[in-house]
């Protein structure tokens, strides 16, 4: 049996799991309502990044238990372009973090990009963008990282990244 877990504060990584649903044919899950994990073999888990963490992802997978016996799938949704190679080694740090050693080592990994719309942002997540924007505006050029482009590009506005497309290595990956 197959499932996709997703975690979203605000629906994008949403539209990442519907979409992915809707093309293979598999079932969503919003990692909350999860009761047992260890009933799939095939387990894709998709999940937004929120300051280096993926929402959700300890809580979920590692309620694993033979985890050499499955399919496991993680896609990130963040900001911060994947096509950088030190923006992918931080989420996989950001992973290494999260999840057990033996779960970390059988996940294959895909990056996702995702959106945000400030407009629509809680007041702790504003603020919190509000303090960070501030701090790194003024760097130099070669001190800023794709997370800290991301968070120039996008700030104050209403931004989309998602690509659908991004999802057909995934859909592969599946089969
Ligand atoms: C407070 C905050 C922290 C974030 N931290 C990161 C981050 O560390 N890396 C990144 O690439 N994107 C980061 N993002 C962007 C989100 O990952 C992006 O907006 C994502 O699409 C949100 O998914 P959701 O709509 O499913 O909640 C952050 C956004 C907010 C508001």
């Amino acid at each position: 049996m197959k499932i996709i877990i997703y975690a979203s504060q605000y629906g994008s990584t949403k539209q990442y799991a519907d979409e992915l649903s809707k093309r293979t044919g598999i079932e969503t899950v919003e990692y909350t309502e999860i009761t047992d994990i260890n009933q799939y073999d095939t387990i894709v888990y998709l999940g937004p990044l929120y300051a280096g963490s993926i929402m959700g992802l300890k809580k979920t997978l590692n309620k694993i238990r033979n985890v050499q016996d499955k399919k496991l799938i993680v896609g990130t949704v963040g900001l911060a372009d994947p096509n950088d190679k030190k923006n992918r080694e931080e989420i996989m740090n950001g992973i290494k973090q999260q999840v057990h050693g033996c779960i970390y080592n059988k996940a294959r990994v895909y990056f996702l990009r995702g959106a945000i719309d400030y407009s629509n942002l809680n007041l702790k997540h504003k603020t919190m963008m509000a303090f960070i924007h501030r701090k790194v505006k003024g760097m130099k050029e070669e001190e800023k990282t794709a997370e800290i482009n991301a968070v120039i590009e996008t700030y104050g506005k209403n931004v989309s990244y998602i690509d659908f497309d991004a999802l057909n290595p995934i859909i592969d990956e599946i089969q």
